[in-house]
């Protein structure tokens, strides 16, 4: 049975509910053992030795991961699967969603891949979702789609098999 082990910073919820649908998908589909952490300041110091695979999502906010999960990309992951997804509901997932290719890839850059670069990591696959922003219990955004970490985590778990 593969282990993995999931850890996340969320601010407003999302990146918590795609953690559940990727570790619903691992275990129901693929059979994998899933651990889910949320990282904040109260978190325990995550032991990452017993796992195959690390998957780490973030939240992005004002143009930033949340802390937590920036300084989780500094681990040393030599010899297991890394998976790195965002949740940039405002700026990155609206391009892709509306087949801007150019100005996806501009985003992703700068909130994905420079931070992967960055961390000196080699991540097996990555992925960018949305999300919502609530004011007051009133959604202005809300692009969270669930088959969109349905699909990832398939993919995942087709490529830890
Ligand atoms: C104050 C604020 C700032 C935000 N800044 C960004 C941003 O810089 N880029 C982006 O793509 N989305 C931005 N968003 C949208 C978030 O990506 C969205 O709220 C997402 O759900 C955050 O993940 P979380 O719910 O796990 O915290 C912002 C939302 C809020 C409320």
């Amino acid at each position: 049975m593969k282990k993995t082990l999931l850890v996340y910073g969320t601010r407003y919820g999302a990146t918590a509910k795609s953690a559940d649908v990727i570790a619903t998908v691992l275990r129901e589909k693929f059979n994998h053992e899933v651990k889910v952490v949320k990282l904040s300041s109260q978190s325990e110091d995550v032991e990452i030795a017993n796992y195959d695979n690390i998957i780490v999502g973030s939240s992005i906010a004002k143009f930033s991961w949340t802390k937590r999960a920036k300084q989780f990309l500094k681990r040393d992951f030599t010899g297991k699967k890394l998976f790195i997804f965002i949740s940039s509901a405002a700026i990155t997932y609206p391009a892709l969603e509306s087949g801007n290719i150019d100005k996806y890839k501009k985003w992703k850059k700068m909130f994905l891949d420079r931070k992967v670069r960055k961390a000196n990591v080699k991540p097996t696959s990555t992925a960018v979702f949305g999300g919502w922003v609530e004011r007051n219990g009133k959604r202005s955004l809300d692009n969270w789609k669930e088959e969109d970490m349905i699909k990832w985590a398939e993919e995942i778990g087709k490529t830890t098999l």
